[in-house]
């Protein structure tokens, strides 16, 4: 089995030394024994910690039956949810899938994602696409109040109603939000939805190995097993890629690298740097401090940012998710005018030219002050991804609590709906 390994040698500056990111690892340790003994702040939303290796045999496969009947029975799944309710799964299966899936025929059904946004067209957009066509629904939430899924559930609910019959939207409409609380939990008590929990005890950010990352996932055809074998394989083994990790972004931070930037050779991973930064936005973002979460797609943004990573402010750092191996083989033909002057390269796989053009921009970057940290994925496969998912998982708990902050909260996201409320009239709010 392939593992993701870990490499911060050029993370190494003259303020950043080997010495003194070593010296911060008792602390990476200290945070990890609190997390693991439930002492720290926000200890009732750990429940995150040993979830991978408590998945049960009839979890799994009642996450599968489920999938399969979306599945099989519908054109389009949408996938509602916002937030920690729609990052992750949407993360795993862009990672996963064939670039242009969108635009090839699907095995199953297609699986959309609706309520992240308020986007008016994006809603009649969809709506249009999935009228006159059968389709169900996931709703997430945890809370099961929040406003963008609520508006998308009921406009999509509706319409499938008129269309199928409330008995057919009712058999294809699966709840996952809270266990007992909210708005979403008596709506599907009230209509018959087969619902599943988000533990109490695991927060939004943290919930991809939940049924709010399985159940979409299992929709668009993967492999959670494989998914939830990987994020226990790094529950169990990944403690010294975790304390690296979190000591090595700690030093970088104390030392006035205020801004990491999660950065990527594959499209495929867009996603997954977007569920990265509300995982270590949300979780160290508070207090006045923590470091900036940012990313970048490489070589794509090299044509628009390298200016500025090359040569703006130095307050930055980068984490380069290094894919080892590609799916597929391309190689660049010769041509005998070569009028475009390609013909050096001829005979070379394209990943040859996208690890080069990574290790040029390291030695680039790191002369031009941009310290790096490495993390090497071996492929681009769901065992690989469990382990990643979990890897920064762990090492952002952690993080948080060398910080001094509490990881599992996010009081800051409350105040602009307070305002929003208060705009639109909601009972109760005012500005
Ligand atoms: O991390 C968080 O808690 C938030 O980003 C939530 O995931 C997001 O606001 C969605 O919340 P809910 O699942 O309650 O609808």
């Amino acid at each position: 089995m392939n593992y993701i390994k870990i490499d911060n040698t050029a993370a190494f500056t003259p303020e950043v030394t080997a010495e003194s990111v070593n010296a911060l690892l008792p602390q990476a340790a200290a945070a990890a024994q609190t997390l693991e003994a439930g002492t720290g702040a926000g200890n009732d939303f750990t429940g995150w910690l040993h979830l991978p290796g408590s998945i049960t045999e009839e979890q799994l496969t009642a996450i599968e039956r489920s999938a399969r009947l979306l599945r099989e029975e519908c054109d389009y799944v949408v996938a509602i949810g916002i937030g920690g309710s729609y990052l992750g799964a949407k993360a795993v299966i862009e990672a996963l899938s064939d670039n242009f899936a969108a635009l090839k025929p699907a095995r199953g059904a297609r699986l959309l994602f609706a309520g992240n946004n308020i986007g008016e067209d994006y809603l009649h957009d969809l709506m249009q696409l999935v009228s006159g066509h059968r389709f169900g629904i996931i709703v997430i939430s945890k809370s099961g109040t929040t406003t963008e899924p609520a508006i998308a559930f009921r406009l999509l609910k509706g319409l499938l109603e008129r269309e199928q019959g409330r008995e057919w939207a009712a058999r294809h409409t699966i709840a996952i939000t809270d266990v007992a609380r909210g708005a979403l939990r008596t709506l599907a008590t009230t209509e018959g939805y087969d619902t599943y929990v988000i533990p109490d005890n695991v927060g939004g950010r943290f919930s991809v190995l939940t049924p709010v990352g399985l159940l979409p996932i299992a929709v668009a055809g993967f492999d959670i097993r494989a998914l939830v074998a990987g994020a226990v394989a790094m529950e169990r083994e990944g403690d010294t890629l975790t304390a690296t990790y979190a000591a090595t972004r700690n030093t970088l931070y104390a030392s006035g690298k205020k801004i990491e930037l999660l950065v990527n050779y594959d499209p495929r991973l867009h996603f997954l740097a977007e569920w990265w930064k509300q995982l270590y936005g949300e979780s160290e973002g508070k207090q006045h401090k923590g470091i900036f979460p940012a990313a970048v797609d490489f070589t794509t943004d090299l044509h628009s940012m390298g200016q500025w990573i090359q040569d703006g402010e130095r307050t930055i750092f980068e984490t380069v998710l290094s894919v080892e191996n590609q799916l597929h083989e391309v190689t660049i033909p010769t041509d005998e005018a070569d009028l475009d002057g390609l013909n050096y390269i001829a005979g070379r796989r394209v990943g040859e030219v996208n690890n080069m053009a990574e290790l040029g921009t390291r030695l680039a970057h790191v002369d031009g002050g941009v310290p790096n940290i490495r993390i090497t994925v071996p492929t681009l496969n769901e065992h690989c991804l469990g382990q990643l998912i979990y890897f920064f998982e762990k090492a952002c708990g952690m993080s948080g609590y060398m910080l001094g902050v509490n990881p599992f909260d996010q009081p800051g996201v409350e105040a602009y709906k307070k305002n929003m409320f208060a705009l639109l009239g909601k009972p109760g709010y005012t500005l």
